[in-house]
């Protein structure tokens, strides 16, 4: 995809805010939240959401971690406008005295902070990452992150896709090959097609791809998992960045 701006520009045409209706992703949100994050030990939490949409998950956050934490930084960036303009219009459903939100409406890769967090999230949004840039952004990530600081990274399950694109040949646009360190990994280009919210193109990309791309890049794999969110098979990695 030789234009990188399409993959945020297409929501400029869909439905994400229909998220507020559907619940999407709210299944993965209170996973990481009970599992991942509200383990942390100490008063202050910090957390960068990449690609936060409506910012539906910051609602989340502030809503139940206020009770675990003293001080909650939240920070996340969104290059869509029209995400980004609904985000704004309900910026104030994000609520809690202890909450601090901090936002910017870019690109990842154009994000400029010398912040660091103890959590960065990417939820559904890797598969939006032209594969070059993939090397930068590892590092990137471990940049913005405290020692030991977690990298949670949620991509729909490679082996639940293939086989999706096999009933329904439609959704496949092509398959390109990865090279990375001397390894040959799988690629494919394809449409999502999501209820009441509309159509996507995203990449999906063997497992084993991340692994080797953040453990090249100073991660340790601290968990792996498929999870069934109403029967649609996501897979969660936790990287922790290692000293
Ligand atoms: C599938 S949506 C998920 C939104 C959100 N994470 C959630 O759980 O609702 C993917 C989001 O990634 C954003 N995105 C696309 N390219 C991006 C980039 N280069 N940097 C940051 N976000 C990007 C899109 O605009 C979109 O809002």
């Amino acid at each position: 995809m030789k234009n990188k701006e399409f993959f945020y520009q297409q929501y400029n045409k869909i439905d994400w805010e229909n998220q507020e209706k559907t619940k999407i992703n709210s299944f993965i949100y209170h996973f990481i939240i009970k599992n991942i994050i509200t383990k942390k030990k100490g008063s202050q939490i910090k957390i960068f959401d990449m690609g936060f949409g409506i910012g539906f998950f910051f609602r989340i956050l502030a809503r139940n971690l206020c009770n675990n934490f003293k001080e909650i930084h939240l920070g996340g960036c969104e290059p869509s406008k029209k995400n980004y303009q609904y985000f704004i219009k309900k910026k104030s459903l994000i609520s809690g005295k202890n909450t601090k939100l901090k936002t910017h409406h870019k690109t990842f890769q154009k994000v400029k902070t010398k912040e660091k967090f103890d959590f960065i999230t990417a939820i559904y949004v890797f598969p939006h990452f032209s594969p070059e840039d993939l090397e930068n952004i590892t590092k990137k990530i471990y940049s913005m992150l405290n020692k030991k600081g977690q990298f949670i990274l949620i991509v729909a399950n490679e082996k639940y896709l293939e086989e999706k694109l096999k009933d329904k040949r439609d959704l496949f646009i092509k398959k390109n090959i990865i090279q990375f360190s001397g390894k040959r990994y799988r690629e494919i280009l394809h449409y999502s097609d999501i209820p009441k919210i509309g159509k996507i193109i995203d990449y999906n990309r063997e497992d084993e791809y991340y692994i080797d791309l953040f453990k090249k890049n100073k991660f340790k794999l601290k968990s792996k998992k498929d999870l069934n969110d109403s029967d649609f098979i996501a897979t969660i990695f936790v990287f922790e960045r290692k000293n």
